[in-house]
């Protein structure tokens, strides 16, 4: 009966609004990405995926609510880097990264970009650099909270210029973005998703793409690399997740719906215009998507161990 009755479930499925976890502040490069994909997958689907914003400890309050949410399909996770390195960050988490979700499958990846407030004085990105290594604790860099993408390129940054800066953790990126550009905080790294807007608006300064090679949608700012910052690569990516022990055909229906959106060339057009691109087609089946995040926990301990509490 109890089979019967899960069988039913799967094929009706989604009955009610699905509750997409964002786990971090509105208005950031996650929210854009969610509310992006989600109107897509809410028309396959037939219901709304409501997103919700659970910001706070770099992402790892929301993956935490979404672990233990029941496993029916109804409550999802968007969550991006922060989800495998916080693994190594947090010792105390209350879920087990590698084991508490089942993936639905990859969305999106791109680079960030080095951002400063519009009045910095550096006229470009060795400037900039310049700047920052003498400047050390007198530059503050802004970031969503440790494990954040934005957090990890701060690390990175500090790491590739030997030097340490004030970093100033917000919920996300969306907030320290508005004050970047009120010029309380001199730095950030944020996603192109919503760096590029406001380069467009001309709200804060770009200096420079995280990833090995120069962005398509920003081609006169230089990679890093270019910079002397050595095999700096830094390209972050999000994923679609559910709680472990959800249903394989809720997810099933849920990575088709995804690989709609994916498809979709309005949306593969818009992330284009912001810098960055869905998976390819071979890299967004549910196994795929575990892989990655298997493969990235493993990336970040190796790069973050020594950085642990
Ligand atoms: C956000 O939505 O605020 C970002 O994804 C945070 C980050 O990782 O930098």
């Amino acid at each position: 009966a109890t089979f019967a009755a899960g069988m039913v479930g799967a094929q009706t499925y989604p009955e009610r609004p699905v509750n997409l976890v964002v786990p971090f502040a509105a208005g950031g490069p996650s929210d854009a990405i969610a509310r992006l994909v989600g109107q897509s997958m809410s028309g396959t689907l037939g219901q709304q995926l409501v997103v919700e914003s659970v910001g706070g400890a770099g992402g790892t309050l929301g993956a935490a609510r979404v672990a233990r949410a029941d496993p029916d399909g109804y409550t999802l996770l968007i969550a991006h880097v922060s989800l495998a390195a916080g693994e190594t960050l947090y010792p105390n988490l209350t879920y087990d990264t590698a084991t508490a979700f089942a993936p639905i499958g990859m969305i999106n990846q791109g680079p960030m970009v080095l951002l400063a407030r519009k009045d910095f004085d550096a006229p470009d990105a060795a400037t900039l650099i310049q700047r920052m290594k003498e400047g050390g604790e007198d530059i503050s860099v802004g970031h969503a909270g440790v494990g954040s993408n934005s957090h990890l390129c701060a690390v990175l940054l500090q790491n590739a210029m030997d030097a340490k800066f004030t970093l100033a953790a917000y919920q996300g990126t969306g907030p320290a973005m508005n004050d970047l550009m009120a010029g309380s905080i001199d730095v950030m790294c944020d996603q192109s998703t919503t760096a590029i807007p406001q380069l467009e608006g001309g709200t804060v300064k770009g200096y420079a793409v995280t990833s090995a090679d120069r962005l398509e949608a920003l081609k006169d700012l230089p990679a890093l690399q270019e910079l002397g910052l050595d095999g700096f690569d830094f390209t972050i990516w999000h994923g679609l997740y559910a709680p472990a022990g959800t249903p394989p055909e809720i997810v099933e229906t849920l990575n088709a719906a995804l690989q709609v959106a994916l498809d979709d060339q309005k949306i593969v057009d818009r992330f284009a215009a912001v810098g960055t691109a869905p998976f390819p087609t071979d890299q967004r089946s549910p196994a795929a998507h575990d892989e990655k995040l298997q493969a990235e926990i493993a990336t970040w301990q190796r790069v973050l161990g020594n950085q642990a509490e």
